[in-house]
């Protein structure tokens, strides 16, 4: 038997078992960051050894002060680790921060939770139902990151385990419930009514349903919610007689976020044509046109979240998070809360790429010309391979874009709005997004951020009675357009590559 010490924690784990590190701190509960969920494949799960053996091949070595990957050293009896910072868990910021009004005539009581479900991010807005005022908005980074940045990483993990991702965002929401009812002077059992806006996947991991179908083609969910349920039988510890509801997905990539996020933008009352984007781990894209709405999903991958890039991280203090050039045409930088920085998150990826290519060292086919790669800062240097990652993302989204809209008929001039929805579509700088060919150009004139749009939705149903209809309503009014067999998509998918 040997140990580890982590920070405060010391941990006993079976040498027999070969685990790494990564997998004795997933199994205490500490969910290290792994963007690739282990597979030795993104370099991000770095964690230093204080000191302690670990077994390479046959041996067991002594070292001291290393820096190893968590999910590629198997510890041998004790040993202190450190976690770089970087990789814990980090509080996230959210704009949204909204009194709802509540309809003086029906509305609920007591005290209820809008959550919004992200691959990446979870945020809780706690309300007083009874006159529609935010009582606090709680932020953290969901737990499950540590089985992988994006969703097919964690339908992996579900695959062999079905009640593992259940377990950790039950668990996590009711910590976050319990620290909050305590901090804001509530009891958990004054919660009477809980939403949950989040993607298909996500929905089906918090309500304990196998998302297994979802992990292959035609990726059909078990469930396309647009349900209540009772909290106590998911676990949720909050009044017993409390209820869950979901909000409705429209596929498996399409889900209750993106429904909420539009009825919350009023997609669905209105006549104008309206391109919605909510860029994450997957791009999401609905067009609301000719008094319908067409979806669909566009596999951009986590490089917008900071994952797959050799500099990457998530918005977090220390990240690079806008780049520009000044008057003599030198590249400057600011970081999240003005610090030393670490490395760079998505907004600051776009408005490097879109600096490289303004100063001529990307050229259009995407080849770094000026040496191999583009410094930003010491810890922030972009590679080939970073680049590359990029283009497949934006080209993806892009493609999307148009091919919603030549499904439906319609060209540039005809789209009244673009609004960009969600943590990045807000951080974005919108003219790097054009000049990187995230968005196209037609379209820049045209762009609005609406924050989280998905929480706003979430507030809604918390709220309003009435908000459940119009939601189902709005899910039946969409039409899904699967992307991955549209030779259109295909196509526009090469042509968007370069820049
Ligand atoms: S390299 Fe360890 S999680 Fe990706």
């Amino acid at each position: 038997m040997g140990r580890i010490y982590y920070k405060s924690n010391v941990f006993d784990y079976d040498e027999a078992e070969h685990k790494t590190i990564l997998e004795i701190l997933r199994d205490n509960m500490i969910y290290y960051d792994a963007p690739c969920g282990g597979n030795k494949t993104c370099g991000r799960c770095k964690i230093r050894i204080v000191y302690g053996n670990i077994v390479k091949g046959k041996e067991v070595q002594s070292i001291s002060d290393e820096i190893v990957l968590a999910c590629d050293c198997i510890p041998f009896g004790d040993i202190k680790v450190m976690p770089l910072i970087g990789n814990e868990n980090y509080a996230v910021e959210t704009d949204f921060k909204k009194t709802v009004l509540v309809n003086p005539g029906e509305h609920y009581s007591g005290i209820g939770v809008a959550i919004d479900i992200g691959t990446t991010t979870l945020v809780l807005y706690f309300y007083n139902l009874d006159n529609g005022e935010i009582i606090a908005i709680q932020t953290a980074v969901n737990l499950q990151k540590s089985y992988g940045a994006d969703i097919m990483s964690r339908l992996k993990y579900h695959c062999s385990n079905k009640t593992l991702m259940n377990e950790i965002i039950i668990a996590q929401i009711n910590d976050i419930i319990a620290k909050t009812a305590s901090l804001y002077a509530f009891e958990p059992k004054d919660i009477s009514r809980i939403t949950i806006a989040g993607n298909t996947v996500m929905e089906h991991f918090f309500g304990g349903i196998d998302a297994e179908p979802i992990a292959t083609a035609p990726y059909v969910p078990t469930s396309l919610f647009g349900i209540e349920q009772r909290a106590m039988n998911l676990g949720i510890k909050v009044s017993k007689n409390a209820v869950v509801y979901f909000a409705p997905c429209v596929s498996g990539f399409v889900g209750g976020d993106i429904t909420a996020g539009m009825m919350s933008c009023n997609l669905d009352r209105t006549s104008d044509t309206i391109l919605y984007l909510d860029i994450g781990t997957n791009g999401e894209i609905a067009l609301a046109a000719k008094g319908r709405i067409f979806c669909c999903a566009a596999a951009a991958g986590p490089a917008f979240e900071g994952a797959n890039i050799s500099c990457g991280m998530g918005a977090q203090s220390g990240a690079i998070s806008t780049v520009y050039l000044n008057e003599k045409n030198e590249i400057q930088y600011s970081t999240i809360n003005d610090v030393e920085p670490l490395g760079i998150c998505g907004s600051g990826l776009v408005d490097a790429v879109a600096v490289g290519i303004k100063l001529s060292i990307i050229d259009e086919t995407g080849r770094i010309q000026k040496g191999n790669s583009l410094k930003i800062a010491e810890k922030a240097v972009l590679t080939q391979k970073d680049i590359r990652e990029v283009q497949l993302a934006k080209s993806a989204i892009c493609a999307g874009i148009l091919t919603l809209m030549d499904f439906v008929g319609i060209s540039f001039e005809q789209i009244d709005e673009v609004l960009l929805a969600g943590g990045f579509g807000t951080r974005i700088n919108p003219k790097s997004a054009c000049a990187i060919g995230l968005i196209p150009n037609e379209l820049f004139e045209k762009i609005r951020t609406v924050g989280n749009a998905a929480g706003a939705g979430a507030a809604e149903l918390l709220l309003k009675p009435e908000a459940e209809d119009r939601i189902q309503f709005l899910a039946e009014k969409c039409t899904y357009i699967e992307l991955s067999e549209n030779e259109f998509f295909k196509n526009e998918y090469i042509t968007q590559m370069g820049f």
